[in-house]
């Protein structure tokens, strides 16, 4: 893995909150430094089933068409705009091969619902993208009373992905024949290298926020995130042959809903700034579509890129003694949530 090129994005400034954090996204939006060639035209898809949460919008919505185009047959897993983002999925992919799958990632019992839901349906996935987020503007409670980003950003890729694996939904390689390795994509974000080390002692524990400590909260989720892809990626991989591919990376900054919920006073200043100086959501989706379906990293795992920027995601998050203590402690929290009967 290459060596990150710093610990607050290309110029330092950091995701402290949202101002550092949007300066940063220009910033680095700009910085040329260490690109790396992104999906070609001939990375295709045929015959693949891949499942993309949150693609009702932004990032994954762009995702799900060019995922589309490029001949998968695409499960959107999504809270809302069912059936409408699914036809504007086929209309703009110009392929009929595009379902979809209703899940709230706020209650684990919907996220049950959705595996149970893969698993009668008897397909076998060779892409997940683990995309759905949020950045609401004040603290609320999942179903099952986490605090939200901690649910939607983790607990429930970790619900979510334990069941994929258990029930054969996922199949490591070397199990199905002719097939390689399955890949897992986390959307992550490079606000995850500011945040504050997990305090395990209070792990899970609801922690209240409003409008100007949101980013830390925002960034602390995808440091879980992050922490659970590099322990995801050993586990899977235990020995130097790939069964599973995990990666993860932050797209950088996206002219998407993610600031619905920015206060009615900054929502026009935000919508300018937006349009300006961030990407499309299509262009944004580049390294998405080289972790899901390039050729040329095949075989490997463990990759996080920042945009088309190959890094290591922060040391805290590559931790193992971190990662193991974040497995243990999120299959805790999830026994304590069994599926309701
Ligand atoms: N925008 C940026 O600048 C930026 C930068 C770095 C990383 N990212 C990451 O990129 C990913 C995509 O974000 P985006 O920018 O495309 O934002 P977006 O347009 O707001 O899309 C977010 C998606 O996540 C879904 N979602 C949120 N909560 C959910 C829940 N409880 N259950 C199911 N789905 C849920 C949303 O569904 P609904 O429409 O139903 O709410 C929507 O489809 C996120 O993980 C975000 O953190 C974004």
């Amino acid at each position: 893995m290459s060596k990150s090129t710093t610990d607050s994005g290309a110029t330092g400034v950091g995701h402290h909150n949202a101002f550092s954090a949007t300066l940063t996204g220009i910033l680095d939006r700009f910085s040329s430094t260490g690109k790396i060639e992104g999906p070609g035209e001939d990375d295709r898809l045929d015959g693949r089933s891949c499942l993309i949460t949150g693609a009702s919008s932004g990032l994954g919505k762009a995702l799900a068409v060019e995922l589309a185009r490029r001949g998968a047959h695409v499960l959107m897993a999504c809270r809302s705009g069912i059936p409408e983002a699914g036809e504007d999925v086929k209309r703009a992919s110009g392929s009929q091969n595009v379902e979809m799958l209703p899940v709230d990632l706020a209650d684990l019992d919907c996220v049950h619902g959705l595996a149970d839901a893969l698993r009668e349906s008897g397909r076998k996935l060779d892409v997940v993208v683990l995309n759905a987020g949020l950045m609401p503007a004040k603290a609320y409670r999942t179903k099952q009373g986490f605090e939200v980003m901690f649910g939607v950003h983790f607990l429930a890729n970790r619900l979510l992905i334990d069941r994929l694996l258990e029930d054969g939904v996922i199949v490591p390689r070397g199990a199905r024949e002719g097939v390689s390795a399955p890949r897992i994509v986390f959307v992550s974000s490079e606000s995850h290298r500011s945040a504050s080390p997990i305090d395990f002692d209070r792990f899970g524990e609801f922690v209240d926020y409003g409008i100007r400590d949101g980013m830390a909260q925002y960034g602390h989720s995808k440091l879980h995130m992050c922490t659970l892809a590099c322990e995801l990626s050993r586990r899977l991989n235990p020995d130097d042959e790939v069964r599973v591919s995990v990666h993860a990376l932050c797209p950088g900054p996206i002219n998407s809903n993610i600031t619905r919920d920015a206060p009615g006073l900054l929502k026009p200043v935000l919508d300018v700034v937006l349009g300006l100086a961030f990407q499309s959501p299509a262009k944004a989706a580049a390294p998405v579509v080289h972790l899901a379906c390039s050729r040329s990293i095949e075989g490997e795992t463990g990759l996080y890129l920042h945009m088309l920027r190959r890094k290591d995601p922060s040391p805290e998050a590559m931790d193992p003694r971190k990662g193991a203590l974040l497995w243990e402690k999120s299959r805790k929290l999830l026994d304590a949530h069994p599926p309701r009967a």
